[in-house]
């Protein structure tokens, strides 16, 4: 039959199917972003998003997930996250309950035959570098926030990213039965090695256009009155202008869209977005020099 002739997956089929698709997913990707999603399938390769917080990082690999059905496996980076969290652990309450009734029972098993028994299957927890590995269905495996792991986390990712294999020694090496679409997030915060850049493609999420956002916005709060929602993209791009500490990313934008629907705003006028700015500015420091350099008390 025509149409089944390949029965592996194809992620997304051109740069136009993943934007549009991203798109009924929710997601609004720009043309670079379509494209290197539907490199990332087509290549099997990794895709490396940087940029700044609240660009659509995370999203985009949730987004690619729910766009071709794949389910999606997380592995949240964070300070000392190690092996055993990232790759597998045994169950070492469950090994030793196991020692204990072998060595408890009449015909007591070898201790050769425990251990063989208790480096098994059984016992294995495994984390979600090595679920993803595992799983015969269309996965996206998402590890998130890279540069807040420690350095030694990218050597576990190589082995994963370059072979798409965990090397347990007690069992073995096991190979991906279905290669994960990988998604790894950074926000920089330190550079990543360059033997794992190298096996990535790279994609850099900054803010969107203002017409862009726009559409981002009035997509997740639908109920936002069209005008108010030009006047919100506008005075956040000045506020991004304004050299901040944290400038207000696309959630805070949304976040404002909701507040402004809920507080049944009309006009997104200068005291309006002063009684808001909370929502916006989470400095005070920030809050100050918007209240100043956009005029909003007179
Ligand atoms: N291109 C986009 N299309 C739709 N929503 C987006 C897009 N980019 C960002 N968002 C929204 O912004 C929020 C924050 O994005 P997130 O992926 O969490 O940022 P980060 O870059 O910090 O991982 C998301 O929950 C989503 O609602
Ligand atoms: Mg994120």
């Amino acid at each position: 039959m025509l149409g089944r002739v390949t029965q592996v997956m194809s992620w997304f089929a051109s740069p136009d199917d993943a934007g549009r698709r991203l798109g009924e997913a929710g997601y609004l990707a720009d043309a670079a972003t379509a494209t290197t999603a539907y490199l990332a399938g087509a290549l099997e390769k990794p895709l490396l998003v940087e940029g700044p917080a609240g660009v659509g990082k995370t999203e985009l690999a949730k987004a690619v997930a729910r766009a071709t059905g794949a389910d999606l496996v997380r592995l949240q980076c964070y300070e000392g996250l190690d092996e055993a969290r990232a790759l597998y652990e045994w169950n070492y309450k469950k090994q030793l309950l196991r020692i204990q009734a072998d060595q408890g029972s009449a015909d007591g098993a070898s201790w050769e035959e425990t251990h063989d028994d208790i480096f098994t299957e059984e016992f294995l927890l495994t984390r979600p570098l090595l679920t993803a590995i595992r799983r015969d269905e269309p996965t996206v495996l998402l590890v998130d926030e890279v540069d807040k792991a420690d350095v030694e986390v990218e050597g576990l990712l190589l082995e994963v990213l370059s072979d798409f294999q965990v090397t347990i020694p007690e069992l073995g090496t096991v190979a991906a039965v279905r290669r994960p679409l990988v998604v790894l997030t950074s926000n920089r915060t330190r550079e990543l090695s360059e033997a794992v850049k190298r096996r990535c493609l790279f994609l850099h999420l900054d803010y969107p256009t203002a017409e862009r956002e726009r559409a981002i916005v009035t997509g997740q709060v639908p109920d936002l009155d069209d005008r108010i929602a030009g006047q919100l993209v506008a005075t956040i791009g000045r506020l991004r202008d304004l050299d901040l500490k944290k400038a207000p990313s696309i959630a805070e934008s949304v976040d404002w869209a909701r507040t402004l629907v809920a507080l049944q705003i009309e006009d997104l006028d200068e005291a309006a977005v002063d009684q808001t700015l909370g929502v916006v500015l989470k400095h005070a420091s920030d809050q100050a020099k918007a209240v100043r350099e956009l005029k909003l008390r007179s």
